[in-house]
């Protein structure tokens, strides 16, 4: 049976997340520039994101530049950020064809005018398709995002539109960029490493975490299954017992 006839259409995960990583050591590994796996990188973002859309993922979150990413080396950061022009530009048909909204988290304001202006776009060109929600992440830290949350809320209690008591879970995710989206069921790291890295730490609270030493532009169709595959091998306990769960699952 082939990967996709494998996944249990049932049990699919709503929302993947992903942190796409080793790019620049697939790059040195053919004694190329590091930026040459940036421009390699795209062609698995295309087909993660159509393979997820081909299995009923509903929302999937790409981090593709965080807050630590400025410090880079300059030539980097303004490549990365023109093939997020490009790539914005040369695959906004794509999008549309397959029914998938964008949205971007982050500081985007930190974002070259180009960058900014070329993804708005995109985004209201694909603000009415009602397939998967693909989140960017750019110019994205969890720490920022969670501290202007903060400060959200305490500027409502200072302005007493809000009592602190009533400060809820629920309240915190609707001050968070992803306040329209569902917790991330799976995480999906590439290149070995076993880290978070600063990526929407509230959101994976219950998270499967899922870890890969493919490198992220070698990240094919096969490479998204098996990740899918293993997660619907685990079983999800939220602090239960495995009893409680079995007994929820055969009410
Ligand atoms: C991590 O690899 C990757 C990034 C920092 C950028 C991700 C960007 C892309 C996949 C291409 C453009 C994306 C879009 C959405 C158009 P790394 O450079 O940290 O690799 P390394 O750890 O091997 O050095």
């Amino acid at each position: 049976m082939s990967l996709i006839e494998q996944i249990d259409k049932d049990r699919v995960p709503e929302h993947v997340a992903v942190i796409m990583d080793g790019n620049g050591r697939w790059a040195k590994q053919k004694s190329m520039p590091r930026v040459f796996g940036h421009k390699n990188g795209v062609k698995a973002v295309r087909s993660t994101i159509e393979t997820a859309g081909e299995i009923g993922v509903k929302a999937l979150t790409l981090y593709a530049f965080s807050t630590e990413n400025w410090n880079r080396p300059k030539l980097e950061v303004k490549t990365l950020m023109s093939l997020l022009v490009s790539s914005l530009k040369n695959e906004v048909k794509n999008l549309q064809k397959n029914n998938v909204k964008l949205q971007a988290i982050g500081n985007l304001n930190l974002l070259p005018e180009k960058a900014r202006k070329e993804l708005n776009e995109v985004i209201n060109l694909t603000s009415n398709n009602s397939g998967i929600i693909l989140t960017l992440a750019l110019s994205y830290g969890a720490r920022e995002e969670l501290t202007q949350a903060f400060q959200k809320i305490s500027q409502k209690i200072v302005n007493k539109e809000l009592m602190p008591e009533e400060i809820t879970e629920k309240v915190i995710n609707n001050h968070l960029y992803t306040f329209t989206l569902p917790d991330v069921d799976l995480l999906i790291r590439t290149s070995g490493e076993q880290r978070i890295s600063n990526f929407l730490l509230w959101q994976i609270a219950y998270s499967e975490l899922y870890f890969t030493d493919v490198l992220w532009p070698d990240f094919g169709k096969e490479d998204f299954l098996k990740a899918i595959l293993n997660y619907q091998n685990r079983e999800r306990r939220f602090g239960k017992t495995s009893e409680q769960i079995e007994k929820i699952d055969n009410e």
